[in-house]
């Protein structure tokens, strides 16, 4: 039995040292044909057996945009990016572990058991500095071990799929760094609470969460604000009547406000292929929109923000109005109606104590006066009602005695009515605008500005 059975093993060795043979050439060949495509064609994505180094990429399938380690600045911590492929300056528009730097090379990016990505480091004990933590519940799955496939699109999102079905479970493009890309998403997922925001770099050679965020305020009318920790840095002038979805187009781009039972965002496409385009908020808290024209050899900064006096938030204080326009003056006034509250500090140039008013009626023969091109103040205290007219939308805010102003939609065949109440805080003129406000005044004041 021992000799059948030691036969049959030497048989099975042989079988076995034949079969390692062949394998081995296929596994040669396999690994050259690995070498090749990883040094000719690179690859745009890994599955869960293989991972990226530190000095390996990715590359998206028509070579805009590339994943690996990098360095910021004069940083020498290593972190795991996407840039444009073709940009030399690798201008990176994405960072995985922004707050939990690698302190030398040895990282590897890889798909873990749980079909997340994890980083971590060979030489820090292989602790994981950062993963993604989607949503996959490992029971709920049909087969006992799924594969996963992180790929890097050519949009510049990373994306996380199921294999089996194509389930993407997790994307780069839902967690923003400090740029927006085309398609991707600023605003709230009501039903979650989930929020898709900028965050600002915290310098130039740490791309830790910073304290400027770029983000929607969701309440009275939607708007975009960009944010200093918790404080209103500066308001982009962009707002929409709620509800209504609405489409802008520029030469280039166009985008689209949502906002429904689900969701108040908005997504940003770009109409011609040959331009890429990206909006950062940088660590000093300035906005910027750069384009990059196929025929440019580089970035063209196309505006930025905040840039004048009046830009910042709430500069002549509450209920007061900025107009930057004449160099030589002080840019603050307060409303039609209204003084300073406190005029020593208003003469000293100081306006944020703000304004008050001077007479206090209601229901008195009070009117309403008509601020032209102004950028309306801001829309957070703002109520906004969809098909009232004009004069209904005058005799809502005149019934209220707390209604403050109101501004009735300039862009057919969209009629809406908002009004204020509260306060009115970062209002100032916008030459290029095409919005009025009608502020609402005491008669005295209306005898005042017209005989
Ligand atoms: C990197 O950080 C680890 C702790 O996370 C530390 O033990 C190690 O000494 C550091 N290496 C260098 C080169 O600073
Ligand atoms: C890991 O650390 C050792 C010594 O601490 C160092 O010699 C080696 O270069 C490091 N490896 C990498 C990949 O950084
Ligand atoms: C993930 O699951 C948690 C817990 O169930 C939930 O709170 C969270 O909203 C989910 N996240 C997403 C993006 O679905
Ligand atoms: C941009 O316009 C195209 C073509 O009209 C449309 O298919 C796409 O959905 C729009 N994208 C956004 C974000 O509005
Ligand atoms: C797209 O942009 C390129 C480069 O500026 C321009 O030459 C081309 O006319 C544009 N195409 C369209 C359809 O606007
Ligand atoms: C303006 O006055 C406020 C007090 O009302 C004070 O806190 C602030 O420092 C003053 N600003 C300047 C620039 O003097
Ligand atoms: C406004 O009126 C139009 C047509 O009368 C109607 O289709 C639309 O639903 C109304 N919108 C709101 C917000 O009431």
């Amino acid at each position: 039995m021992d000799h059948t059975s030691s036969l049959g093993l030497s048989r099975i060795s042989l079988q076995n040292m034949f079969m390692n043979f062949t394998k081995g050439l296929i596994v040669t060949a396999l690994v050259q044909f690995v070498l090749l495509i990883r040094c000719c064609n690179s690859i745009d994505s890994i599955t869960t057996d293989q991972a990226i180094r530190d000095g390996e990429v990715l590359v998206s399938n028509g070579e805009v945009f590339e994943l690996g380690f990098f360095s910021p600045g004069k940083s020498t911590n290593r972190y795991v990016g996407i840039w444009y492929k073709r940009d030399k300056e690798k201008t990176v528009v994405w960072v995985a572990n922004r707050d939990d730097p690698i302190n030398e090379t040895s990282g590897v990016l890889s798909i873990g058991a749980h079909g997340n990505l994890i980083l971590y480091a060979r030489n820090q004990s292989n602790i994981t500095l950062w993963s993604t933590k989607s949503n996959v519940s490992i029971s709920s799955s049909s087969t006992p071990d799924p594969k996963y496939k992180a790929q890097l699109l050519d949009t510049g999102n990373l994306v996380l799929v199921e294999q089996d079905n194509q389930k993407v479970t997790w994307q780069s493009f839902d967690y923003l760094t400090h740029t927006v890309l085309p398609l991707m998403k600023l605003g709230i997922n009501k039903r979650t609470g989930f929020k898709w925001f900028l965050t600002s770099w915290k310098s130039e050679d740490d791309p830790g969460t910073g304290s400027y965020t770029y983000a929607i305020d969701p309440n009275g009318a939607p708007q975009i604000i960009l944010y200093n920790g918790n404080v209103r840095y500066w308001r982009t002038g962009r707002w929409w009547w709620s509800d209504v979805p609405v489409v802008l187009a520029t030469s280039f781009s166009n985008s689209t406000f949502l906002n429904n039972q689900d969701e108040v965002t908005v997504t940003w496409d770009l109409l011609n292929s040959s331009i890429s385009t990206r909006i950062v908020v940088d660590y000093s808290g300035t906005i910027q929109q750069f384009n990059w024209y196929e025929q440019d050899l580089g970035w063209n900064q196309i505006w930025s923000g905040p840039t004048d006096r009046c830009d910042y938030y709430g500069r002549c204080g509450a209920f007061g109005y900025c107009d930057s326009e004449s160099i030589n003056v002080f840019e603050c006034k307060c409303l039609p109606g209204f003084q300073p509250k406190l005029p020593d500090e208003w003469n000293m140039r100081n306006a944020s104590s703000g304004c008050v008013r001077k007479l206090k009626s209601c229901k008195n023969g009070e009117g309403f006066i008509k601020l032209v091109k102004v950028m309306v103040p801001d829309t957070s205290w703002a109520r906004v009602d969809m098909n009232l007219s004009w004069k209904a939308c005058e005799q809502q805010c005149l019934r209220d005695c707390s209604c403050l102003a109101y501004t009735i939609s300039s862009n057919a065949p969209i009629i809406g009515c908002m009004t204020w109440y509260g306060k009115l805080v970062d209002t100032k003129n916008f030459a290029d605008g095409d919005q009025d406000l009608y502020l609402r005044v005491d008669a005295l004041e209306l005898g005042i500005l017209f005989y």
